[in-house]
């Protein structure tokens, strides 16, 4: 296999970077090697430099997206960072909305968005919110948005449900379907999903009373990081949620934010 030379590494990097934010450092030039050689090969492509003059040009064919959907990281699972949804219960419970409108601003493949459902819809069984509840779940991946819109995960993802929530909204496959399961409609219906690239100018969307922006803010550089995080903040209600990972920190935005828990927000009305 050829190799990946510093000047076309530096080169797909500024792309990438350019088009959609992520930013790959030096040292990431055997990650960005290993996951495009498999579609050179498929493609019989000789070189980086050809496939770089491919996605990078006018006549692409779809194939920047698919360079896009190989280069992201898609790394979720149902229930990631618990304490989010446990403070999220606790919010709705104190503030009892008829309506509630949730953007999960970085999919993957829809597990957040999923989880939240599942929330929802039991704090709207308990009477504890209206019945007026939607999810608008978001992604630059063609591949992980249509998964997402297929609604059907490895049962390993699944690890931090509940036996009650699996039973009330989960069919379990069973043959070929073995280790999966799929969202029953009720979640379905509540949950939409589109192509959205964080990097750019949004249109209006919003408002929603809650946003999830976690665990995608870690592949940009600082200053996009901000950028990003004050744009998603346009589309968030006065006194509105926003979720970042906790890992990421609390990100230095112009939007006056007030802390609630780790990774967690109020945006601060007026
Ligand atoms: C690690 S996943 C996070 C999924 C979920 N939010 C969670 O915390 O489990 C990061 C997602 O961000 C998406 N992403 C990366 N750059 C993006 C951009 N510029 N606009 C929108 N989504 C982007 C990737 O495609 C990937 O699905």
């Amino acid at each position: 296999m050829t190799a990946l030379h510093d000047k076309t590494f530096r080169a797909i990097a500024e792309l990438m970077h350019s088009s959609i934010g992520l930013s790959f450092a030096a040292h990431k030039k055997p990650l960005v090697a290993s996951r495009l050689a498999p579609r050179l090969q498929r493609l019989g492509i000789d070189g980086y430099e050809d496939y770089l003059a491919l996605i990078a040009g006018d006549d692409d064919q779809g194939e920047f997206q698919v360079a896009v959907d190989l280069l992201t990281t898609n790394e979720t699972y149902f229930f990631r960072e618990p304490a989010h949804y446990e403070l999220l219960e606790q919010e709705l419970a104190r503030r009892r909305p008829a309506s509630l409108r949730v953007w999960s601003a970085a999919s993957s493949f829809g597990d957040e968005a999923y989880s939240t459902a599942m929330l929802l819809a039991d704090l709207q069984t308990q009477g504890r919110i209206g019945d007026d509840w939607s999810i608008l779940g978001t992604d630059i991946s063609d591949r992980v948005l249509r998964s997402a819109s297929q609604a059907i995960y490895p049962q390993e993802r699944l690890r931090n449900v509940s036996p009650e929530r699996l039973k009330r909204y989960c069919w379990r496959g069973e043959g070929e379907a073995d280790g999966l399961s799929q969202m029953q409609p009720k979640l379905r219906e509540r949950v939409r999903f589109g192509q959205l690239n964080l990097c750019v100018p949004i249109e209006n969307i919003g408002p929603f009373d809650v946003v999830f922006l976690r665990n995608v803010l870690i592949y940009f550089d600082p200053p996009t990081k901000a950028e990003v995080v004050d744009r998603v903040l346009t589309q968030l209600r006065p006194d509105g949620i926003l979720f970042l990972g906790t890992a990421e920190g609390r990100v230095p935005c112009r939007t006056p934010l007030k802390v609630l828990a780790p990774g967690a927000f109020r945006k601060v009305a007026g």
